[in-house]
């Protein structure tokens, strides 16, 4: 740090010094949120349906890795997908099958589905992840990671009795706001004082739970009328907020789910995962492709508003009005990010 210091004045602490917060440059503080908030936690890479057979995998970019789910016969690994000779990724494609083994394109340096070398090339494993199964979501984290979040609405893990649909839909979009922006705004916009006032979609009163110790917050409600296009059958949603990224729907027709990457200070990347259920009623079906219109368009909007907001906070001339109150989602978000950050 001293040496830092001295070649990059300004941008490192120098020996003893312990500068606030906000005395840090942008990329330092990017690079501290990054180890503590997102290389510890648990990360969504998509749904244990979708691996079905052997050879089945799923790939997918986090904060801090980039993560590789396979399944062998009867097991489900992940691994870090990176080439041990060259930092890129083995396995390119978001889903597929593997023909028995990981290779890598460029010189088929191959391992195991199991991780082991399967080349007198290949001196070592691939580097394991931690997996878990809650609510049938795929979650992975670093070897060593604390237990896994529980995402069912009443608290359970392992898989939901509800089979999923095998077409899924899985995007994602380069948005210019920072991840804290990015939850901010998915927080304001889907968690209940928005509600209430009349959102994209229309409930009656919702109930917000804090869970502090498991890091999340829950909203459960019934959809009001029918002029949101979701009908008034009676069966409540839930959402939920995972810290630090996380944002899950469950619903009467499916579950979806928007996790936020921090790409660099002030840019995010939004991965949007969707799965239906197979054998809803007919009604409910219809509704869910009514609310599924609904949701592409709550999403534009969220990802104009975080870019707009992040645009707003760069311009001279703004000062924030500070009127009003919190919202609560937003509230228990900030209080999570102080705690980590301190
Ligand atoms: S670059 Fe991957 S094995 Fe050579």
């Amino acid at each position: 740090m001293a040496y830092l210091s001295s070649v990059f004045p300004g941008h490192f602490p120098a020996h003893g010094a312990s500068p606030g917060w906000d005395g840090l440059p942008p990329e330092r503080r990017f690079a501290e949120e990054r180890s503590r908030c997102f290389a510890p936690a648990w990360q969504l890479a998509g749904h244990s349906q979708e691996l079905r057979a052997r050879g089945d995998y799923l790939t997918i970019e986090l904060a801090t890795t980039r993560a590789l789910i396979v399944r062998d016969a009867a097991r489900t690994r992940a691994f870090d997908n990176s080439c041990p000779n060259q930092p890129h990724a083995l396995v390119m494609a978001r889903r597929g099958k593997l023909a028995g083994a990981i290779s890598c394109p460029l010189h088929r340096l191959s391992f195991a589905l199991d991780g082991t070398p399967a080349d007198p090339a290949a001196s070592a494993p691939l580097v394991a992840l931690e997996l878990a199964v809650t609510g049938g979501l795929l979650c992975v984290a670093p070897a060593g990671a604390a237990a896994a979040p529980r995402f069912l609405p009443g608290g359970e893990t392992g898989e939901p009795a509800r089979v999923i649909n095998e077409t899924v839909e899985f995007s994602e979009h380069e948005v210019l706001a920072d991840w804290k922006i990015a939850i901010e705004q998915l927080l304001l916009h889907r968690m209940p004082e928005h509600e209430v006032q009349g959102g994209v979609q229309n409930f009656g009163a919702p109930e917000l739970a804090s869970d502090p110790a498991g890091h999340q917050l829950r909203w459960r409600a019934v959809p009001g009328t029918d002029t949101n296009g979701t009908g008034a059958d009676g069966a409540a949603w839930q959402r939920m907020y995972q810290w630090p990224n996380i944002l899950l729907e469950w619903r009467p027709d499916g579950v979806s789910a928007i996790q936020v990457i921090p790409l660099t200070a002030g840019q995010s990347r939004w991965q949007c995962l969707e799965y239906a259920y197979r054998d809803p009623d007919a009604r409910t079906q219809e509704q869910g492709a009514r609310a599924r219109a609904g949701r592409s368009e709550a999403l534009r909007l969220d990802i104009d508003l975080a870019s707009s907001t992040q645009r707003g906070l760069a311009s001279p001339g703004y000062r924030a009005s500070h009127q009003g109150s919190v919202p609560s989602g937003i509230a228990a978000f900030r209080q999570l990010l102080a705690t980590q950050l301190r």
